[in-house]
């Protein structure tokens, strides 16, 4: 990568009620979440336990709010299947794609945090999607997801990231300096929390492409971040950027 890497983003907002119309304030706080947690100023990086302090990341990607669409819609939840994203189905079609990285915040239901698309997908549909209640910080902010940390697992998935357990048991995420997870984690769990996976190491719980509390995750690893970077190199999927 030449230089540092800076994201501009739009967020997309639909909204039946007041408060899925949530504020420029609370849409900021996402976007100063993002580049806390993306740049290693999150307050709760330094309590990375020392056993992970040799492969914790300053990730080093800038997040710059450019634009806010507001609309105004008659659904009461949009589900998981990009209608957000469709002008034409109610939603409101991503702004140069290629180019920046579009949020959409809205009521997704079924228990659904947010979901992202990977890299190499369809442009017409790229971007994350966050609902609107675990949407940065305050405002709608719901305990335990109220600390923008949504976004920061989805936009990880965004730039290529696997949940850390892989998906399956022991799974891989393709990242050499995670342990192997047995499973996801939820809520916060206490340390050290051991693997049953061979060698049974201690699991990385505090690793945001895990599936703890918001407050239980603050941190990437080195790894991880190469594999971040490595989609916005020239021949990357994300090489316009
Ligand atoms: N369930 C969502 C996903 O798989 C997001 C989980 C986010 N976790 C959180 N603590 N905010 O993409
Ligand atoms: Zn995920
Ligand atoms: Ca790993």
């Amino acid at each position: 990568v030449n230089g540092k890497i800076e994201i501009p983003v739009v967020v997309n907002v639909l909204y039946k009620t007041a408060a899925e119309n949530i504020s420029d304030s609370q849409i900021q706080s996402q976007i100063d979440v993002l580049n806390q947690d993306f740049n290693a100023t999150n307050s709760d990086f330094n309590d990375v336990p020392t056993l992970f302090s040799g492969v914790k990341a300053n990730v080093g990607i800038t997040f710059v709010l450019e634009t806010i669409n507001r609309k105004a819609t008659t659904k009461t939840s949009w589900g998981t299947r990009d209608a957000m994203k469709k002008t034409k189905q109610g939603g409101l079609d991503p702004t140069s794609p290629t180019t920046k990285l579009n949020i959409w915040a809205c009521t997704i239901g079924g228990g659904i945090l947010g979901y992202a698309q990977f890299p190499g997908g369809s442009s017409a549909t790229d971007g994350v999607v966050i609902d609107s209640k675990y949407f940065g910080l305050a405002g709608s902010g719901s305990y335990p997801y109220n600390l923008g940390r949504t976004a920061t697992h989805e936009v990880g998935h965004w730039m290529n990231l696997r949940h850390i357990w892989g998906d399956a048991t022991c799974g891989s995420d393709q990242v050499a300096d995670t342990p192997t997870h047995n499973t996801a984690n939820y809520g916060v769990p206490a340390y050290p929390h051991y693997s049953t996976c061979t060698g049974t190491p201690v699991e990385m719980t505090m690793n945001y492409m895990d599936y703890t509390d918001d407050r239980g995750m603050y941190m990437f690893s080195n790894g991880q971040k190469s594999r971040m970077e490595a989609i916005f190199v020239a021949g990357g999927a994300r090489a316009a950027f």
